[in-house]
């Protein structure tokens, strides 16, 4: 039988679980499920396996991205506990402020081939068509309930180094992908912004009519 304190500490749990997978977002209604509840926590249950079902989908839904000609520059390292050799060495590039992403059971990073392949000509929307595919992806990981968290934050240059990565691609981010986990578990500055009111520009900054341009 459960004491009292003990089914409190299990309600405040499922709060916090529920809490963190739900955040204010959009006001406007219509607006895509996923893209209306997609935010970037940092909270990740260590102990949440994610299955290649899972996985398998989230770059399905990356492959599907559109590029110009086709070109499809966007290249996935992923990285789990099937290799935990490959996967220490990843996290290890990782900056001491992203340390709340070490409980993530997969790290992906992001690459994008620069150059079009079979030509000796840059592809100079590669980064941008790369960024398509992952949105793609961070969209599918909203709807499977996971969280996908980008980072600019590790080592490139050492990442390159530890996987032999050529210079044919340029290494832009790593994403933390795991199930929601327990906000008390991560640091208390990092804790707060899991609760704070997320804010974009408005749309008059954003969006110019009828040949107006933006100042700024
Ligand atoms: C390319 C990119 C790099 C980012 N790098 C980091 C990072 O290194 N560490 C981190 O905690 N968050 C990082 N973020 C998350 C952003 O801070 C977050 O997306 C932004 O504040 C908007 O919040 P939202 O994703 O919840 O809407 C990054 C996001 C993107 C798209």
């Amino acid at each position: 039988m459960y004491l009292p304190f003990q089914a409190i500490g299990i309600i405040l749990w499922m709060v916090s679980k529920l809490s963190s997978v739900m955040r204010p977002e959009t006001e406007v209604e219509g607006i895509v499920d996923a893209i209306g509840g997609r935010w970037s926590s940092r909270a990740i249950d260590a102990s949440a396996p994610i299955t290649s079902g899972v996985l398998g989908r989230l770059f399905e839904a990356a492959r599907w991205a559109p590029s110009s000609f086709n070109n499809q520059p966007w290249r996935f390292l992923a990285f789990g506990q099937e290799n935990a050799d490959a996967l220490e060495m990843a996290r290890k590039t990782l900056v001491p402020r992203n340390a709340w992403a070490l409980a993530a059971p997969r790290l992906i990073f992001v690459l994008s081939r620069i150059d079009i392949s079979g030509t000796k000509r840059a592809n100079a929307l590669a980064m941008y068509e790369t960024g398509m595919a992952v949105i793609q992806m961070a969209l599918q990981a909203t709807q499977e309930g996971l969280v996908f968290h980008q980072m600019i934050g590790f080592d490139s240059k050492q990442f390159r180094e530890n996987f032999g990565v050529s210079e044919n691609f340029a290494i832009l981010t790593a994403v933390a992908v795991g199930w929601p986990g327990n906000p008390e578990l991560i640091p208390e500055d990092l804790r707060l912004m899991e609760t704070k009111t997320r804010t974009r520009k408005a749309i008059a900054e954003l969006v110019f009519f009828d040949g107006a341009v933006p100042s700024k």
